[in-house]
């Protein structure tokens, strides 16, 4: 299983317990109220979740029944019960907080604007009003394909308010992956914006629409269009409809619809490693539950908290950590539409001391790449608003993480380095920072009511420290997915059906140390991690066949300083291998095709031209091999059942 570690192992014995002033005041402040939390879950793991499920939501209709897994692993929680999750993210907060700030918004330009509490609930009804008088109805699909703007938020929200299915399409995929993603889902409406504004550029939103639409997508029958960036663009009629104009006239109250606790309150699309990207079901009241004690416990919320979270809305961190968990819990976020180094490098510390956040969380890769510019840049501001820091979607290499204690954090904040996943919905595995002392490149411990574990191909618990294995979850949590939409097997086939049904297979390899503590050492199949984004190898490679000229492809990761990994293809074109090597406006072509079938973040770093891929006897490419090649290392795997050991000199780049 891969790599085993030794390297941290030797260097990573540095403790950082927090600061007492930190856990003086932390809303988990001693070990003992932790353990308190684990004793319950371990004692009554149900009971432990149904009564955060009453102390955290609002019921219109209060639940009786826990867990139900007669149909397992097609679980379902809290199932008689019934709520509104919009109404758990607003509405609860008016009497107290209406004049709070709900959201800070920054676009890339410099504009800013901020929304209360009344000024979102207001905004969400009257879109919500505009979203049924374009005939929406709870349980229709909506997809939303927005710039990271307050109104993405807002079109979220209003979703959850009538009980539309939202799914967003990030804003960077392509009108192909937009169609299929439509398509999968059955959309009838989709949001949009004219364009959105990223890295000094206009993203071509509405044009990238229009395309997904002309070629499929007929379930659509109405575009609603926000005015983002002003530039012309086309206005189909009887289909498209501004905003501005699909609001006009209605009230700005709407009732929150009680749906049932397993409503699907969205589905997000993620890669796998066969076929076409999944749509992850979610449910209404316990991913909501899951988001809101995780935003407590991880992030140690407080209403005097300004947390942003640097997620797109496209991805789930956006939904949990952006849309929901904090609203839910009325904190303030902060939203930046741009680029991280627009104008410079320093804009994130820019934002965090103009907007004095609090709570900062961000990816390894952003981390990675703005320590690349230096110290300078985090040196101009004034960062002592920060007190929590925290990190999601790759392992984080020790570098990267005493580069943000020190240089962002000052040596003051506690980070939180969070283990979780589009299925899992909420944070897992993650240190409650005013208690568990981190370790650089460690997610630490699972949360309370987590029972996430390490087993062997068994499925047997390793025990031994610092021995990798498959990571799994033994019991069913709240805030899973409920299914792949439209796709009932594949959801057991993919998740459950290794470890007989019992364990969720999270698709990653771990360790634990002596200590207890979780260390992520990459995916077990063939997903890649592209700055801190799933990309399944075969979707690049059924991109690249799609082309022409492409008689064959296979796709692999490898390491890159900021992107974590990096894309490498092996090509096989159709006809004969140009003599003198292949043109270099070919891969350009290539590289820019794959763009426009999926988008900008799948584009090959890499494409290394051959006659043929390495293969077995058997027929199945040997990506063992091609993984070695890409990283340029020396081949010690047996290469005698290749069907062509002449290739192997074209596969080293040498012909
Ligand atoms: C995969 C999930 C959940 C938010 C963003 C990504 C990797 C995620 C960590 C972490 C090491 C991590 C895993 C996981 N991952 N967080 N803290 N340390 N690896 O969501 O696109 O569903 O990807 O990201 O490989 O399986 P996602």
């Amino acid at each position: 299983m891969g790599n085993d570690g030794i390297d941290s192992i030797l260097r990573e014995h540095r403790l950082f317990p927090p600061s007492p002033a930190f856990s003086d005041i932390a809303r988990v402040p001693s070990a003992s109220r932790l353990d308190a939390l684990y004793s319950h879950a371990a004692a009554d793991y149900e009971g432990f979740w149904a009564a955060l499920a009453r102390s955290e939501l609002n019921w219109t209709k209060p639940f009786s029944k826990i867990l139900d897994s007669t149909k397992a692993p097609h679980f379902r929680w809290f199932y008689d019960g019934r709520l509104n999750v919009s109404y758990n993210c607003l509405d609860r907060h008016l009497e107290k907080r209406a004049d709070k700030p709900a959201i800070i918004f920054e676009g890339e330009k410099g504009d800013t604007r901020t929304l209360s509490y009344g000024e979102l609930h207001r905004e969400v009804c009257r879109f919500a009003n505009a979203l049924k008088a374009q005939g929406v109805a709870l349980g229709d699909r909506v997809v939303i394909y927005m710039p990271m703007v307050p109104e993405a938020v807002v079109a979220m929200q209003a979703c959850a308010r009538i009980g539309a299915i939202h799914s967003v399409v990030f804003g960077g995929f392509s009108a192909e992956a937009l169609k299929d993603r439509i398509e999968d889902a059955g959309a009838k409406v989709v949001i949009t914006a004219d364009g959105g504004q990223r890295g000094g550029k206009i993203i071509g939103l509405k044009v990238a629409c229009d395309k997904a639409l002309k070629s499929g997508g007929k379930s659509v029958t109405t575009v609603i269009v926000l005015k983002r960036t002003g530039q012309h663009i086309a206005m189909k009629s009887g289909r498209d409809i501004w905003w501005s104009e699909a609001v006009a006239d209605h009230a700005d109250s709407c009732d929150a619809v009680a749906a049932d606790a397993e409503h699907p309150l969205f589905i997000l699309y993620t890669s796998g490693s066969t076929g076409k990207p999944k749509g992850i079901q979610h449910s209404s009241a316990g991913y909501l539950l899951g988001t809101i004690v995780t935003t407590q416990w991880v992030f140690d919320i407080r209403d005097s908290d300004v947390f942003w979270c640097t997620a797109d809305v496209g991805w789930i961190t956006g939904h949990s950590y952006v849309a929901y968990g904090p609203l839910a819990n009325g904190a303030t976020i902060v939203m930046y539409e741009g680029a991280p180094t627009v104008p410079d490098a320093g804009r994130f510390w820019s934002v965090c001391e103009r907007h004095k956040v609090t709570i900062f969380y961000t990816a390894p890769t952003a981390i990675r790449a703005l320590m690349k510019f230096g110290d300078s840049w985090p040196g101009k501001y004034d960062l002592s608003s920060i007190r929590l820091l925290g990190t999601v979607g790759e392992p984080i290499n020790p570098e990267a993480w005493m580069w943000y204690h020190r240089t962002i954090g000052r040596e003051r904040c506690p980070i939180v380095d969070t283990w979780w996943q589009t299925e899992t919905g909420a944070i897992m595995i993650a240190p409650v920072p005013g208690v568990v002392p981190t370790k650089p490149g460690s997610c630490t411990r699972p949360l309370p009511g987590i029972a996430a574990d390490v087993v062997n191909e068994q499925g047997n618990t390793i025990t031994k420290p610092d021995q990798g294995g498959y990571l799994v979850v033994k019991r069913p949590w709240p805030s899973m997915l409920r299914t792949i939409w439209g796709d009932d097997d594949r959801y057991v086939e993919t998740y459950w059906k290794r470890f007989g049904k019992r364990y969720y297979l999270a698709g990653d390899s771990a360790r634990r140390d002596a200590d207890g503590y979780f260390w992520i050492m990459g995916r077990i199949d063939d997903v890649l991690n592209v700055a801190g984004h799933r990309l399944g190898t075969m979707e690049v490679e059924s991109a690249l066949v799609a082309h022409p000229m492409v008689a064959e492809a296979a796709v692999v990761g490898r390491p890159d300083d900021v992107k974590g990994e990096a894309i490498f293809a092996f090509v096989v074109l159709r006809g004969e291998r140009p003599p003198g090597g292949v043109d270099d406006k070919i891969t350009g072509e290539l590289r820019n095709w794959v763009t426009d079938q999926i988008g900008a973040i799948a584009k090959p770093s890499d494409i290394r031209y051959v006659d043929n891929l390495p293969k077995t006897r058997s027929g199945k490419i040997m990506r063992r091999l091609l993984r070695s090649l890409a990283r340029g290392e020396q081949i010690t795997q047996d290469t005698s059942t290749l069907e062509n050991e002449a290739i192997l000199a074209q596969l080293q780049g040498k012909a």
